[in-house]
């Protein structure tokens, strides 16, 4: 096991417990921050407390997050990486959507990742750290429904630029994973067969990606010996959805019958 301890916040659950998962079997000393509740206790059950400190701590409140940094530098070891996976959302049409509604998204999914990672650089100044903030395709596209939680996932995006470029010279690299549709709780709980059908629709590999596909771009982006001179970057992880337009099966088909590999087109 490494002295480095890789910070996951959000990761008593899915994407971030898949992080969790992963970086374990790569030698990292995790810490998770998360809310109290059954999945950090869950996590806490789970995992060997020499290999993973699990804090119940909601990551908008600055306070609580400056000290558990300030602890996990002290009495757990070294941070070298910082993911920030904890966040909310809410399918609501922007009629129906209050301004308490939309605060309280910007509160934990943007505020809660600038506080976590500002931590996270004083701490690993120096040090080779990278910084991985989790944002969405609904941060890059008017997703239905969407307008607080795109607009703090764009904002993730943005902010991530703006640490990317001040940070470079501290050695601390920071880049974003875009996820698309994965099946994680928060996916089950959220999206209705209708949205799922939806999806199907508009995602080209025409299926949901798995928590461990995030986790792996996640360490890669960590991983200063792949990743070293990669900072401020988003990494859409999203079979393909993002980048489509046209996407019709049968106009596909009638062009790939008529494709011979071994001829110049
Ligand atoms: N699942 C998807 O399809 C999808 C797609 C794009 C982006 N994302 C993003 O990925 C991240 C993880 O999502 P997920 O699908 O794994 O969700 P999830 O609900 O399974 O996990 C989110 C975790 O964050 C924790 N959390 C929520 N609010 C918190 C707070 N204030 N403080 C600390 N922890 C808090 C939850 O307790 C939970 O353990 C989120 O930022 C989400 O917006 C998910």
């Amino acid at each position: 096991m490494q002295d480095h301890v890789l910070l996951v916040t959000g990761g008593a659950s899915g994407i971030g417990l898949a992080v969790v998962e992963a970086a374990l079997a790569e030698g990292w000393r995790i810490a998770i921050m998360d809310l109290p509740g059954p999945g950090l206790e869950a996590a806490r059950n789970r995992f060997d407390a020499a290999a993973v400190r699990c804090t119940g701590i909601d990551v908008s409140d600055e306070s609580a997050v400056v000290a558990e940094i300030a602890a996990i530098e002290g009495e757990f070891g070294p941070l070298r990486g910082a993911v920030n996976s904890a966040g909310i959302g809410r399918d609501t049409a922007v009629l129906a959507t209050t301004a308490e509604q939309f605060r309280r998204i910007l509160d934990i999914n943007v505020v809660g990742s600038f506080v976590v990672a500002r931590e996270a650089a004083r701490a690993m100044r120096g040090r080779d750290g990278a910084i991985v903030n989790i944002s969405s395709v609904s941060g890059m596209k008017g997703n239905e429904g969407r307008a607080a939680y795109g607009a703090s996932k764009a904002a993730v995006i943005t902010m991530s630029q703006v640490m990317a470029v001040e940070f470079a010279t501290l050695g601390v690299r920071v880049n974003v994973v875009a996820p698309g549709p994965i099946e994680t709780p928060m996916v089950r709980e959220t999206h209705t067969a209708e949205a799922r059908e939806g999806w199907m629709q508009v995602v080209p590999m025409r299926r949901y990606g798995t928590p461990e596909e995030i986790a792996s771009a996640t360490l890669f982006l960590v991983d200063s010996s792949k990743s070293g001179f990669i900072t401020g970057q988003t990494l859409s992880v999203d079979g393909g959805f993002t980048v489509a337009g046209l996407a019709s099966g049968t106009s596909l088909a009638v062009n790939s019958e008529g494709f011979d590999p071994t001829r110049a087109h």
